[in-house]
């Protein structure tokens, strides 16, 4: 190549570079911010009101339906639905919210049943349609937190070889009953499914032991079939802890000054240690208790710490928020909902946000329930208004 030809080869990659500069800053600029419900009863008594289970009656599938319009009308992009196991199969219980342990086959049809239902669901104001992710949770005779490798897991103590092939089991009931729901465009609608929540590795019995054994096979299963899988973490959001500058870990350097991150650090370092991937965007409850500071002021403080703490782990700064607050109160729920959606338009780092419903949603004893205020969480431009 001659001089020329090089320098306007080098002109070449030097616009190439900028014109690629550009487009993935727009596509960052233009990333979604995803707003959505932990919505899994159909009324504040969650024992008696958890849907899933009864969905085969039809005044509980009526009841859902309507909500679930009522939602996406409101707009909410996704619907999460949770999960808990926990009762022994064939057992009459009026325990409607404890599915059984490993999952049966009429809550595999009714799974399947919901999921169909949430696909067909479009926002009478602006058609947008809803997706689906699930979280499952594990309580009962499939609380692994109870028991150990020799007496056997969970409250009816079944060995681990039982426990291990329940949770497979329960793991391919859902991936049978999501498989065939596609949105309108052909995608499945389910996106993302949690195999635990709160994974605190350190701070509960035998959950380490629990995501060793059982998390590598699930990444498998559910990749295979088409899903995200995944787990969520917690943030300890108590503004003290989140404001405490001179925290020094006894353990991670790393962690200084990041007290907030304390429980996530660990969990994610777990993963590393078991050369288990992280998923891809870091998801957790955030539970934002404060005393003075503004709502906004500590959601930017929680991320940077997440940023500042986890990327010494390559954790990616790409963040969803998996269960929080929704307050009674209007303006308090206003500024706190609007505290991570205005985060999130300054910064594409936080992606997803979803409130808690009942039980305790609104704090101790304060259960939540349809309808919802999913504007107060949307970003200003995405404001629907509706009569
Ligand atoms: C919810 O319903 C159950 C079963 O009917 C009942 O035992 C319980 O007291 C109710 N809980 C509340 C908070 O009302
Ligand atoms: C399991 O639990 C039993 C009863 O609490 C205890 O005696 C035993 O030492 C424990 N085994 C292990 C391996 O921790
Ligand atoms: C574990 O429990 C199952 C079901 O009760 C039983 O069939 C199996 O033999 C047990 N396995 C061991 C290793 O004890
Ligand atoms: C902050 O509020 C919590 C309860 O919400 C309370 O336990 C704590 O003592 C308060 N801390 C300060 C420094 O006021
Ligand atoms: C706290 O938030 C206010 C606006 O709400 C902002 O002006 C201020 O810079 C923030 N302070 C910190 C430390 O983030």
């Amino acid at each position: 190549m001659s001089y020329s030809e090089i320098l306007s080869f080098v002109q070449f990659i030097h616009y190439f570079t900028i014109i690629i500069f550009l487009t993935f800053n727009i596509t960052n600029v233009l990333s979604i911010y995803e707003v959505g419900v932990d919505y899994h009863a159909f009324g504040t008594n969650f024992t008696e009101t958890a849907f899933l289970t009864q969905y085969h009656i039809s005044n509980v599938r009526s009841i859902v339906l309507v909500q679930l319009q009522g939602i996406a009308d409101r707009g909410a992009n996704f619907v999460t639905l949770d999960i808990w196991f926990g009762s022994e199969p064939g057992k009459i219980t009026d325990e409607h919210w404890l599915a059984t342990f490993p999952m049966s086959a009429q809550e595999t049809t009714n799974l399947n049943q919901y999921a169909a239902d949430v696909a067909s669901i479009q926002s009478k104001i602006d058609d947008h349609r809803l997706h689906l992710n699930i979280a499952l949770f594990w309580l009962g005779i499939a609380d692994y937190k109870i028991g150990n490798l020799t007496e056997g897991f969970g409250s009816d103590y079944l060995n681990a070889s039982e426990f291990t092939a329940r949770i497979e089991k329960t793991t391919d009931c859902i991936i049978t009953a999501i498989s065939n729901i596609r949105c309108s465009d052909g995608t499945l609608l389910v996106q993302t499914v949690y195999l635990e929540a709160e994974v605190m590795i350190g701070a509960k019995p035998n959950q380490d032991w629990f995501i060793s054994t059982h998390y590598p096979r699930f990444l498998n299963q559910i990749t295979v079939a088409g899903f995200t899988p995944a787990i969520y973490f917690l943030v300890d959001a108590r503004e003290e802890y989140i404001l405490d500058k001179d925290y020094i870990d006894p353990q991670y350097p790393a962690l200084n000054g990041h007290r907030c991150m304390y429980w996530v650090y660990r969990s994610l370092n777990f993963l590393k240690i078991h050369q288990l991937p992280f998923p891809k965007r870091i998801d957790f409850s955030c539970y934002i208790d404060r005393n003075t500071s503004t709502y906004a002021n500590l959601t930017y403080h929680i991320l940077n710490d997440a940023d500042a703490a986890l990327s010494v782990l390559d954790a990616p700064k790409s963040y969803g928020i998996a269960e929080t607050y929704y307050f009674i109160d209007d303006t308090q729920r206003k500024e706190f909902g609007q505290a991570f959606a205005l985060e999130a338009l300054s910064n594409p780092r936080l992606s997803h946000i979803r409130f808690w419903t009942t039980p305790d949603a609104g704090g101790k004893g304060i259960h939540i329930a349809y309808p919802f205020a999913i504007e107060d969480f949307l970003p200003p431009l995405k404001k629907i208004s509706i009569n």
